[in-house]
């Protein structure tokens, strides 16, 4: 047994689920913490229950519903001030969509109601047609991974922590597979066996996205995504975005600081401003936007 399993060894249960103990190498802000610990226990089990129609294992509906539909989404802050002011969002099945938008004004609050990191009011949100809140959170959090800004490893080898989600449901990752990840996720595979908490933020991110893509999930969640990497290993996470869409339909939404990121791998573009979508359009198009704020996003990008 090697040092990084003796660290941190999840326990099973009979069900196949676990309990993570958070590793005390986890590197967090303190807002963060309690909803990275949660995409953690959201990376890691693959049981999947569903309430309502429409979810896995079900047939498709005739007139197939959007990956993501949000309606009259609702988020106050503890002071009573509205983050999220009744969002309405429909993200197409197998789309990139974009989320830009001034700093504060709801972005990550938005990403973080789709897998619930926060619990968002019954009727909501929807997955294939299905309220998320019916859905077995762990469950739904395997089907829609997320990528923070900040990414959080596992203390053990990168290979423990990209096998760490298949492993707890009972799916040891050959080497290959673990290393064709690391690929995926522009990473030299020979970094398999070095030590998760010695990378840099930019290659822990790529290996947080090897360890989400190893759950493979149906809709990637990514909260600025590369903005602590260099413009080549940026580019090869973008392709990499595009591809999966491509070879596998993935949906993503992706928060990006950069409308010109947006416009090389977007289908769909929502500007959020104060809480509330202004417009939903095609990038190409952002330039007849109505809103000024997407005019003065492209201007200065
Ligand atoms: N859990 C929370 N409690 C209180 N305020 C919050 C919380 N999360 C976010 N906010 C506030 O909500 C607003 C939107 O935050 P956020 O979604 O992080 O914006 P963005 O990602 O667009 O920068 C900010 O004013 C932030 O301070
Ligand atoms: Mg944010």
């Amino acid at each position: 047994m090697g040092s990084a399993s003796r660290q941190q060894q999840p326990s099973q249960t009979n069900h196949g689920v676990e309990l993570i103990i958070a590793p005390p190498a986890f590197r967090l802000s303190d807002d963060e913490e309690d909803d990275e610990a949660r995409e953690l226990l959201l990376d890691v089990d693959g049981l999947v229950t569903v309430a309502g129609g429409g979810a896995a294992g079900a047939a498709p509906p005739p007139a197939s519903p959007p990956k993501i539909r949000v309606r009259e989404l609702r988020r106050q802050a503890a002071g009573g001030q509205e983050i999220l002011r009744g969002v309405d969002l429909d993200v197409p099945r197998g789309m990139v969509m974009g989320v830009i938008g001034p700093s504060g004004s709801g972005k990550s609050t938005l990403l973080r109601a789709l897998n619930r990191l926060w619990e968002p009011a019954p009727g909501a949100v929807f997955l294939d047609g299905a309220d998320i809140c019916g859905l077995d959170v762990r469950a739904l959090r395997r089907r829609v991974g997320m990528l923070f800004q900040q990414p959080a490893m596992f203390d053990g080898t990168v290979a423990y922590n990209v096998r760490y989600g298949p492993q707890l449901r009972g799916k040891k990752l050959t080497e290959a597979e673990v290393q064709n990840l690391l690929t995926q996720a522009d990473l030299d595979p020979a970094m398999s066996s070095k030590p998760a908490t010695e990378l840099s933020v930019g290659q822990a991110q790529r290996v947080a996205l090897a360890r989400t893509l190893a759950n493979e999930p149906e809709v990637l969640l990514l909260d600025e995504p590369t903005s602590a990497l260099d413009p080549i290993s940026t580019q090869n996470i973008e392709d990499t975005i595009v591809r999966l869409k491509k070879t596998r339909g993935l949906t993503t939404v992706i928060v990006s600081h950069s409308v010109k990121q947006i416009q090389r791998i977007a289908d769909l573009v929502c500007l959020l401003v104060g809480g509330e979508i202004v417009e939903v359009l095609p990038p190409s198009e952002l330039s007849s936007a109505k809103h000024p704020m997407a005019r003065r996003f492209l201007e200065l990008s």
